[in-house]
């Protein structure tokens, strides 16, 4: 049974459908939601020397990320948010296998400014490295 859902979120167009998803899910299934937001610590370190400002200000974003998609759960279905730094796409999988989780929950595509190209890195890596099913909403 799916009772434990994870939905990585990064504030994208993707994201926010994978959102209502899981939402539709949760609902059918009874199952709990988590979201987890990853501050992309590497792709910071590329862009400038990884200082607390900065680190605090992508944490920021991240709240309201977690935030939004919190207040669209129907009152009813337990949900929780939880934030972390890393890669995503190891993050993510790390947390999948050390929280019981049954399925994932994620968009196909995200923040990438790369279009026409089906899976961003995050979905493609999660689908061919995940130990439990994948539900990629496009
Ligand atoms: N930093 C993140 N934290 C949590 N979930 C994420 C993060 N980045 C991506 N995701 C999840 O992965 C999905 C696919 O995003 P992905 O990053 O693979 O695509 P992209 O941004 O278009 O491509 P790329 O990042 O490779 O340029 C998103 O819809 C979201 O569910
Ligand atoms: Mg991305």
């Amino acid at each position: 049974m799916m009772k434990n859902i994870l939905v990585p979120v990064d504030g994208s167009e993707g994201s926010d459908r994978a959102v209502a998803e899981a939402i539709a899910m949760a609902e059918v299934c009874e199952a709990k939601l988590n979201f987890l937001y990853v501050a992309n610590i590497n792709q910071l370190a590329i862009n400038a020397c990884l200082s607390d400002a900065i680190l605090e200000a992508v944490t920021k974003a991240g709240n309201v990320i977690l935030d939004r998609a919190m207040e669209m759960v129907p009152s009813g279905i337990e949900k929780e948010a939880f934030s972390e730094t890393g890669s995503p796409a190891v993050v993510i999988l790390d947390f999948a296998s050390s929280n019981d989780i049954d399925l994932i929950i994620m968009g196909s595509r995200g923040l990438g400014i790369v279009k026409g190209v089906l899976l961003g890195s995050v979905s493609q890596y999660i689908v061919e490295q995940a130990k439990c099913p994948v539900l990629v909403v496009k």
